[in-house]
């Protein structure tokens, strides 16, 4: 298995959100896209036997425990439409939840929820915004409206704004923490009453190897995803009596829509050079970790921030890994 994975194909996506977070940065106000369907737009799925176990979809989910790691259970996947968020939908589902892939744009929130239909499974889309209470609101009570329950909190939703910090308007850096840490608590608070009465209670926020360490041309990046994982422990402990667990999952290099709209080839492989496992990671082994975090086999992991980089954050003293070989 290790050797597969580690030689596995990349990912290219199917999406992208380098549209509409350029689209932040011209309008510099709190994202609502043009044409905009407000949440509460979701799209009903008829439910499905079981996920076949070697169904190939093209994030390429893994079923584990033979598909039941997260049987019966409900999960809401913010940013569910593309790279990180998309497949870990697919791989909840796979897994056998039943799945809210929500998500800004439309098309990507649909497109994911039908093809875990298609493949078996049991999904509706909801096209609401992160940021904005009211959009949360009507999706969260979709959510109990379809399905009754709300066990799991996935949120991947993100944004980023290359550049220097001297450079970084102050509605960019605000449009960062907005999306990138206030929409966690906003989604977190939403929907701590459900998550109460759930016995399998479990959130987990997406950051990044750049809320632990600064890069060039970072910006507010990896000062929002640093507060992201802050957050995440706060979380953790102020729920931990409500049976909450919350954790944070932290990618290094994802090969993701967000990524190819982020690195030149040039930087992608000068990175791939100081990651030990020799490549980028692919969005389904996020989407496992994320899983794995969310699912009853981590009852006993809380508070705690797991780093999915194929040993990057260990690499400091390596100026090229494999040119050492
Ligand atoms: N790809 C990487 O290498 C990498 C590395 C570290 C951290 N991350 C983090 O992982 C997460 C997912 O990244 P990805 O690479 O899969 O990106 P992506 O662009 O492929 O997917 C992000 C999704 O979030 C949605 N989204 C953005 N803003 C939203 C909003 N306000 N409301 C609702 N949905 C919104 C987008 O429409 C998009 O579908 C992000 O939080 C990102 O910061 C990614």
């Amino acid at each position: 298995m290790k050797s597969r994975r580690a030689g596995a194909k990349r990912s290219h996506g199917t999406g992208t959100d380098a549209d509409s977070t350029r689209a932040y940065a011209k309008r510099g106000a709190v994202p609502r896209l043009p044409g905009y369907v407000v949440a509460g737009d979701i799209f009903s799925t008829v439910r499905k036997s079981s996920m076949a176990n070697n169904v190939d979809l093209n994030a390429r989910p893994r079923d584990w425990l033979g598909g039941g790691l997260v049987k019966d259970l409900v999960a809401f996947v913010a940013g569910g439409g593309s790279g990180i968020g998309e497949a870990t939908a697919k791989t909840l589902a796979m897994n056998g939840a039943k799945v809210v892939v929500a998500d800004r744009r439309k098309e990507p929130a649909v497109r994911v929820a039908a093809e875990i239909v298609e493949a078996g499974g049991e999904a509706i889309a909801a096209v609401m915004d992160v940021s904005v209470q009211a959009d949360i609101d009507a999706a969260v009570k979709a959510t109990i409206d379809q399905f009754g329950k709300l066990d799991i909190l996935v949120n991947s939703a993100g944004v980023i704004f290359p550049g220097s910090l001297e450079d970084c308007s102050l509605d960019d850096w605000r449009t960062s923490f907005l999306v990138n840490v206030d929409a966690a608590l906003l989604l977190a608070r939403a929907c701590l009453p459900h998550l109460r009465k759930s016995d399998n209670a479990s959130i987990v926020n997406v950051s990044s190897l750049a809320g632990q360490s600064a890069y060039p041309n970072g910006g507010a990046y990896g000062p929002s995803k640093s507060a992201l994982i802050s957050l995440t422990r706060q979380m953790a402990l102020e729920w931990a009596s409500d049976g909450i667990r919350v954790n944070v999952v932290s990618p290094g290099t994802i090969d993701t829509p967000l990524t190819r709209a982020n690195m030149r080839p040039e930087i992608i492989a000068q990175r791939e050079a100081k990651i030990p496992l020799g490549r980028l990671g692919v969005s389904s082994e996020l989407a496992d970790t994320v899983v794995f975090l969310a699912s009853p086999a981590a009852s006993f992991v809380t508070a705690q921030n797991v780093n999915c980089d194929g040993g990057l954050s260990q690499s400091l003293m390596v100026q090229k890994f494999y040119a050492n070989k």
